[in-house]
This record gives structure tokens, C-alpha cells and sequence, in this order.
């Protein structure tokens, strides 16, 4: 049933209330339902059209016909309550109407100009010669280091060994507490360590750094696999060197790390002699000298003949002095030893103890062996980026 403006008879306030309410919720029932402009309109006609819109009626009905009394009363009343509200809500409602109908129109606008598009396209595909060659774009090639990286890997992966990997950000303790660095132990100032700011409140062993080395994952590796394993780790470390010709803050190694029962000091000669000759050639010799890891006990450097000059120390017709080996005919390439106990101590509970198992473990500089093996004669080159130095390794 539509509304229609009562005649009042009762001017107590209760009554004007109810009238008003009443009004009120037809007003809002009403612009509710109203979606289009036409709708608008009507709504529009039939609330405020000054020839008997429902304004004039509640005027004529309410306002002229109340006592003198009263008068004030309900002219307030009109003016401020019901006025005002019809306006508003007829603002409201057109805004809403018009935006409704601008939303319509993009919509079947953007339906079109996607037609539009596609009728383009169609005609454009038959006036292109297809027949014509394409662009070509150039393919990279591996980077230099990552081919020594991929080398190097294989090369173990031939021998049974598996590659694990571990976080570059890492805590103190993996880096270098279980690797029996103790705290404040001088051999921590050989690694440059670069430290993440603010982890002065945790304790020591939980502070961030980034991984001076690959090490770390030894112990992360052995938490997670019970013995025998055999694994390699390659991965990115850090240190807080300035670049040069043979430093550079970020560099490459791979780790190396066999236990099982029995393993010897000449487990590790013999493999690292067999990977040393598939690397570089079957007539490279080795050679371990003794040296010092806190991780191993004992510990060696491993040096292989000079792959340049063959070992004598000179190079060419004229005998120049043979730079990469500094004229020894040796050149080293990597740190290794027996798994020291201590570190076996910080696994012991899954399956490592120091009594019963027995390993080695190695760790080489990536780029270095790739310097070496192309005969670049700065480190930097590897890091610049420069494509006419990189298309001389693709
Ligand atoms: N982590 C050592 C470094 O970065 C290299 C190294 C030496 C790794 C001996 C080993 C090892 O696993 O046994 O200087």
C-alpha cells in the first residue's frame, strides 16, 4: 500500500512522532527500490513537486491546519525533520543512480573496445609478412663460476656423494660454536665475520651473522641424517674483505663431509687425489701439508702441481716466472682434515659418537679454483657483469 499523508487531528507530541516516523519510513521503503534515473524522477515528482507532492501535503494537512499553539511546533518539526531528510535522501538516491548508470556505460564500452581491439588485430595479422625471420635474442651461457660450481659437484656426485645445502644467514652456533670455535677463541678473527646488526641481547650462540663458510652445514647435515653420509655443500659465504684481485666479500665454496665407520686419514688423500685428477688432469700430483682447522684433527692443506707451468715454476720460451703458483710449482687448493671429536660431541644423540664413527671433511674456494682454471688474473671480473668478459667461458 503506498503511502499517503494522513490528516491530523491529534497535535499532542506522541501523536506528530508517530506521523513523522511513519512518513520517514516510507521515504526510506521508497528510494530504496529506485535503480534508474527515471525511477529517480518519479520519486522525485511525487515527494517534493510543489503542485501535491507529499512536502506540500504534510504543509497543507499538518502545518496550515494546526492550532495556533501547536503552529511553532509542527513548522519546526517540518522544516528541520522531514524537509531536510527528504532532500538528503533525494541527493543521495541521484548520486547513486547517476554513478549506477556511468558504471553500465564503461562496461559495455570496455565490451566494445576489447572488439574493437581484437577486429584490429585481425586486421593487422593479415597485412604482416609472415614469411619474414623473427628477432633473434641472444642465449646466455653458464657463468664461469657456476660451470667450476657444476664441475667440482659432479665430479663427487660420481663417487656417491650428495649435495645438501644450508642458510646463508646463520647463528653463531652453526657457524662457529659446534664447529668447536669456542667463544672468544682467537682462530674466529681468521674469518672477517660479517655480523647482523642488532643481536646483542640474544645469547651468543644465537646471534645472526652471515656463513663465513660452508661448514656450517656439516653440523646442520648430521643433525637431520644419521651416519654413514657422504655429501657436498655448495654455497655462497661471506666476509668482510675489501674487493682486489683475489678477495672478494662474497665468494663460492664446496664443502665436503664422509663419516661411517673406519674412515682414515687415507680415505681422504685418496679421494681428494682421484677428484684432483678428474678436475684438472690425470697428471696432477697432490700433496698435504699439515695445517690447523679447529673442526679437524688433524688438518691439512692441500696442494696440487701447478696446472699452468706443470710444476717446474717458469713459463713460455723465455722462462718467465709462473705467477698463479708463485714460482713453486705448487698451488693450493683447498683446507681438509679428520673430523675432530669435538664437533662429533654436538650430534653424538643422532648416531655420531666419536667413539664408534670416524670421518673426513674438506672445504674449497670456488672462484679461486675457476681463476686458476681459466687463467683469469682477477677476481673481479667474475662479479662486474660485463657480457664481453663473460662470452669468452659460453
Ligand atoms: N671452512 C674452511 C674455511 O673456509 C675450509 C675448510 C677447511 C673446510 C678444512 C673443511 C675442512 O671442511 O676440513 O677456511
Amino acid at each position: 500500500m503506498a503511502y499517503t499523508v494522513p490528516k491530523l487531528t491529534d497535535y499532542s507530541a506522541a501523536a506528530l512522532d508517530t506521523a513523522t516516523r511513519d512518513l520517514l519510513a516510507a521515504l526510506d521503503h521508497e528510494s530504496a527500490a529506485v535503480k534508474t534515473e527515471s525511477e529517480y524522477e518519479t520519486l522525485r515528482i511525487r515527494w517534493r513537486a510543489r503542485k501535491d507532492g507529499i512536502v506540500t501535503q504534510v504543509n497543507e494537512l499538518w502545518l496550515k491546519s494546526a492550532p495556533r499553539e501547536a503552529k511553532r511546533d509542527v513548522g519546526q518539526r517540518v522544516n528541520e525533520t522531514i524537509i531536510s531528510r527528504v532532500d538528503t535522501v533525494l541527493r543521495e538516491r541521484h548520486d547513486y543512480v547517476k554513478s549506477l548508470a556511468i558504471l553500465k556505460k564503461a562496461r559495455a564500452e570496455g565490451l566494445d573496445a576489447g572488439i574493437d581491439a581484437a577486429r584490429r588485430a585481425a586486421e593487422l595479422s593479415e597485412s604482416v609478412d609472415i614469411s619474414l625471420p623473427g628477432v633473434r635474442r641472444p642465449i646466455g651461457a653458464e657463468h664461469p663460476v657456476m660451470q667450476t660450481w657444476r664441475e667440482i659437484v659432479s665430479v663427487f656426485q660420481k663417487l656417491g656423494y650428495s649435495v645438501a645445502e644450508g642458510p646463508v644467514v646463520e647463528t653463531d652456533y652453526y657457524n662457529f660454536e659446534a664447529l668447536n670455535f669456542p667463544p672468544n677463541h682467537p682462530a674466529r678473527d681468521t674469518q672477517d665475520t660479517l655480523f647482523i646488526a642488532g643481536q646483542q641481547a640474544k645469547p651468543q650462540r644465537e646471534r645472526l651473522l652471515l656463513r663465513t663458510h660452508t661448514s656450517p652445514v656439516q653440523i646442520r647435515t648430521m643433525e637431520r641424517m644419521r651416519p654413514p653420509i657422504r655429501i657436498v655443500i655448495p654455497g655462497t659465504v661471506h666476509r668482510n674483505d675489501p674487493p682486489d684481485a683475489s678477495h672478494s666479500p662474497m665468494f663460492h665454496q664446496i664443502e665436503g663431509l664422509a663419516v661411517d665407520i673406519n674412515i682414515t686419514f687415507g680415505d681422504l688423500k685418496g679421494t681428494l687425489d682421484h677428484a684432483m685428477k678428474a678436475l684438472f688432469g690425470s697428471s696432477v700430483k697432490t700433496h698435504f701439508r699439515p695445517s690447523f682447522f679447529p673442526f679437524t684433527e688433524p688438518s691439512a692443506e692441500l696442494y696440487v702441481t701447478c696446472f699452468i707451468c706443470g710444476g717446474g715454476g717458469k713459463r713460455g720460451p723465455d722462462d718467465a716466472p709462473c705467477r698463479p703458483c708463485k714460482q713453486t710449482g705448487w698451488i693450493e687448493v683447498l683446507g681438509c682434515g679428520m673430523v675432530d671429536p669435538n664437533v662429533f660431541e654436538f650430534v653424538k644423540d643422532n648416531g655420531y659418537d666419536p667413539k664408534k664413527v670416524s670421518g673426513f671433511a674438506f672445504g674449497m674456494g670456488v672462484d679461486r679454483l675457476a681463476l686458476l682454471k681459466y687463467g683469469v688474473d682477477d677476481l673481479q671480473y667474475f662479479f662486474q657483469g660485463d657480457v664481453r668478459f663473460l662470452q669468452q667461458f659460453a
